[in-house]
This record gives structure tokens, sequence and C-alpha cells, in this order.
């Protein structure tokens, strides 16, 4: 293992509280596959998987998640709270939460959240969250693998051309670089505290913060589930974390995971 200059974002983290114990690489296949593997051998709560650089970084629905090094942030808290597995999903949520509030400090007034798993920087896409539960035998919670990239100091020239109009970074959106390990323990800070809020109030006591930041709410979009499209106008996200849909006179309920959205970019 490399040093590791993510000592001073764990610092002073009472253990088990997310971001207490750091496990970084220069290079990894993906956090997501490296934090499966240290929670199996009993990681505690809170430990975090940091990449320099991933070979095959996983986004949601099988996409690969771009992940050049030395310039972002790629990593996978180990989670272990007590919930059924279908609530785990929100999780991701919760995160986004802490991850505005995060990019707030350093992309003032330009942060949104785009339902499910975006982190918008002036309408482009900066970051993303997938929250994967690990089961047992009988189907009953292990732990979360809550994972979380975000493009901070990508050069504009080195956002992939085929993303160019989708993608952006914190120094591409703003023209000021950021300090990665100073990001990462205010990201730390804002996750333990949504996390844990979250834990004893439920997502209810988040979800005003996520509507908030939301970019579609309002919008005319089309939700594109398999074969199946639905356009309609976005009208916020239910108390289990559904996106609101409101078509042809009456509010559909589009679920997470499954569904990608046109209309976005407009
Ligand atoms: C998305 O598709 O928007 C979610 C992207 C999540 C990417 C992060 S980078 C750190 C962690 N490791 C991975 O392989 N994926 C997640």
């Amino acid at each position: 293992m490399a040093d590791n200059p993510y000592r001073p974002a764990e610092a002073g983290r009472p253990s088990g509280t997310v971001g207490w114990c750091v496990h970084y690489f220069e290079e990894l296949e993906s956090t997501q596959r490296t934090a499966a593997e240290l929670a199996a051998c009993g990681a505690l709560n809170g430990e975090v998987v940091i990449a320099e650089r991933q070979t095959a970084g996983r986004g949601r629905m099988g996409r690969r998640w771009h992940s050049p090094p030395g310039v972002n942030f790629y990593g996978t808290f180990i989670l272990r709270p007590e919930m059924p597995v279908a609530e785990t999903a929100l999780l991701s949520l919760v995160a986004g939460v802490a991850v505005a509030e995060t990019m707030e400090l350093v992309a003032p007034r330009i942060v949104a959240l785009k339902w499910p798993n975006d982190i918008w920087l002036g309408g482009r896409k900066a970051g993303g969250m997938i929250a994967e539960a690990v089961t047992d035998s009988r189907h009953r919670l292990v732990c979360v693998l809550l994972g979380i990239g975000l493009n901070l100091n990508l050069a504009p020239e080195d956002i992939p051309a085929e993303l160019r109009d989708r993608a952006t970074s914190v120094m591409a959106a703003t023209g000021r670089p950021c300090d990665r390990v100073e990001l990462a323990g205010e990201l730390f800070s804002r996750l333990e505290s949504r996390y844990m809020e979250t834990l004893s109030g439920g997502f209810a006591a988040v979800r005003p913060v996520w509507e908030r930041y939301s970019a579609l709410t309002g919008r005319q979009v089309t939700v594109i589930d398999g074969l199946s499209r639905i356009g309609g106008t976005v009208r916020g996200i239910g108390p289990d974390g559904a996106l609101l849909l409101e078509a042809e006179g009456r509010v559909v309920r589009v679920l997470a995971g499954d569904v990608s959205i046109e209309g976005a970019y407009d």
C-alpha cells in the first residue's frame, strides 16, 4: 500500500464513524470490489477505500466510470446500518445530500442533484453515487458499499470527447482547482451527520434538503425503463425516494435503479 495522503482527513474521527479509517491505494480495479473484500474480512462501519485511479470503475446500470489518476475522488464507504435491504438504495440519495453540501464549498450556487444519483455543477454531471447492498444467505443485510465518484481537478480538455457536453469537474466549472484531501474530510463529516440523521429519523429527515437541490423538479422529462417510456413533469421525490412524475393528470412513482432520463440536458 502507498503512503496515505488522506491521513489528515481521517484524523480525530472516533472509530466506527464515517471516514475514521482510510484504506488508500494508487490503483485499484474498483474501490467497490476492494471494499467488498475488506467488509468480508470484518471491516467496521465507516471504513473507506480510496483509490488514486481505477482500471474498471463501475457506474450505475453496468456503465464504466471514467477514473483517470491524480485528479478526482474515487471512494467506497463500508456502512453497516440496521435497516431493511429494500431501503438501502435510499443511502445513495442521503449521500447525494452530503456530496451536494460538500461541493457547495468549492463550487457555490451551481450545485444540483439529478435523480437518482447524479451530482451536477452548472447543469453537467460532476459525480455520482452508487449504493450496493451485501446480503447473507438468508437475504439479511450484511453491509452497504456506498461508492462516490467526484470529478474534481479534471481539466476540461481531459474530459473524454463523448462526455464533454454532459460532464464537468470542479476545475472545469469554476476555473479553480480544489484540495482533494480537504474536500474528502468535509465529505466525511457531512456524510456522517446525514447518515446518522437518516438512521434516527428515516429519509424524511434529509428529504427536504434533497428537494432543495433537485435539478429536475418542475421540468418536463422522459423516463425510459426498458422498452417503456413515459413523459411528464417532475414533482419531486416521495418518502421512499421514488421520483414523482405527473403524467396525464396523475402522479406516477418511478422507482430508483432501472430508469434513465431524457430531456435533462435540454
Ligand atoms: C453513477 O453511475 O453515477 C455512479 C458512479 C459511482 C462511481 C464510484 S467511483 C468510486 C466507486 N468505485 C466504483 O467502481 N464506482 C464508484
